[in-house]
């Protein structure tokens, strides 16, 4: 398969990456279904893609017409087979677990047709690992994206240990054809861009946890001394903080070096639903500035 024949795109998992890569697809005018565990999260994946489109039209980005041309791309569905049985790719953008991933892979190797390239989203789950659920670890791959996923010019692109040069050129292709910039990283956990991450996250914490500086200070001193968009609590409430805590837990039982291993603070917020900004994350207590009570700027 090229590139040129790809004309259905299903999205598996419609939260914050996920609907990024909804938009991103459907505005190329791929046919793009998500899949999505319940009606009323369905309903609100749409309506935050709704949301993220009326802000582009507002801002001068796209037009009206072409935000209700996207729009008409984009179907939501409980049904898996409903999401995948005529997709030439499925990106995965589920929750950051192995075992639910291996699952869903598994079914959706049953469900689409022998072409269908599976990419996953994962942030540090490995390639060849998920790939192992399927009888197509050549047409499976790793796709990831940053968030927020319509804006961020990177995707990091992982091959499994038999990932295919056709699989990995049709995502290259897609990845230019979205506007970004594909980068390609070895497998193994975390990649490159999340173990940079979260190890650079968890070594902040530490720091807070030793009382060197606070919150705000912290933030303040990495956007203005180190040029950094946002301070690096802003970005951890924004990314998650479940999210950083399960990576660091994976990236730390696989690897072995204690650099990874979860701060205790973090451990706690997640446990008692400090799992990030609530403007990014329905449920969430909040995060650090909500932890620790200090008012957000950003
Ligand atoms: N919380 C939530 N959303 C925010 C936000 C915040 N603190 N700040 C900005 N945004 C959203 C805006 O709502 C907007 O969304 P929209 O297009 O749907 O309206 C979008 O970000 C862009 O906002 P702006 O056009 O106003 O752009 P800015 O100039 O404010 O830049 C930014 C925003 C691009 C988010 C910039 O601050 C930045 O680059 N931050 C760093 C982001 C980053 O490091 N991302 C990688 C995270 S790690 C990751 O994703 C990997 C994962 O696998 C763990």
């Amino acid at each position: 398969m090229k590139i040129e024949d790809v004309k259905n795109i299903c999205v598996l998992g419609c939260g914050i990456m996920g609907s990024g890569i909804v938009q991103l697809c459907a505005g190329l005018g791929y046919n793009t279904t998500f899949y999505e565990i319940s009606d009323e999260i369905v309903k609100r994946s749409m309506e935050r893609i709704k949301g993220s489109l009326s802000r582009a039209v507002e801002k001068g980005k796209m037009t009206k017409e072409q935000m209700e041309a996207t729009m008409a791309k984009i179907k939501g569905t409980t049904s898996l087979k409903e999401a995948a049985a005529n997709a030439d790719i499925v990106i995965e953008a589920i929750p950051e677990n192995l075992e639910l991933k291996k699952k869903t892979w598994k079914q959706l190797d049953e469900i689409c047709p022998k072409h269908t390239i599976f990419a996953s989203n994962t942030s540090s789950l490995m390639i060849t690992d998920q790939a192992s659920a399927t009888n197509r670890p050549d047409k499976f791959i790793g796709m990831h994206f940053f968030n927020p996923a319509h804006v961020m010019k990177l995707v990091e692109i992982i091959r499994g240990a038999v990932t295919s040069d056709e699989t990995y050129k049709v995502i290259y292709d897609l990845s230019i054809k979205m506007g970004k910039v594909p980068v390609e990283a070895k497998d193994g956990p975390g990649f490159f861009t999340t173990r940079f991450i979260c190890y650079t996250i968890a070594e902040i914490i530490r720091l807070l946890e030793l009382g060197i500086a606070g919150v705000k200070e912290i933030d303040t001193m990495v956007r203005l001394g180190f040029g950094w968009p946002m301070g690096p609590f802003v970005l951890a409430d924004f990314v998650g903080l479940d999210t950083i805590y399960h990576v660091l837990e994976y990236c730390y039982n696989e690897t072995g070096n204690p650099a990874y291993k979860p701060p205790m603070l973090l451990r706690k917020m997640v446990i008692a639903g400090y799992i990030g900004d609530p403007r990014q994350k329905p449920g969430s207590r909040g995060g650090f500035y909500e932890y620790f009570n200090v008012p957000r700027e950003q």
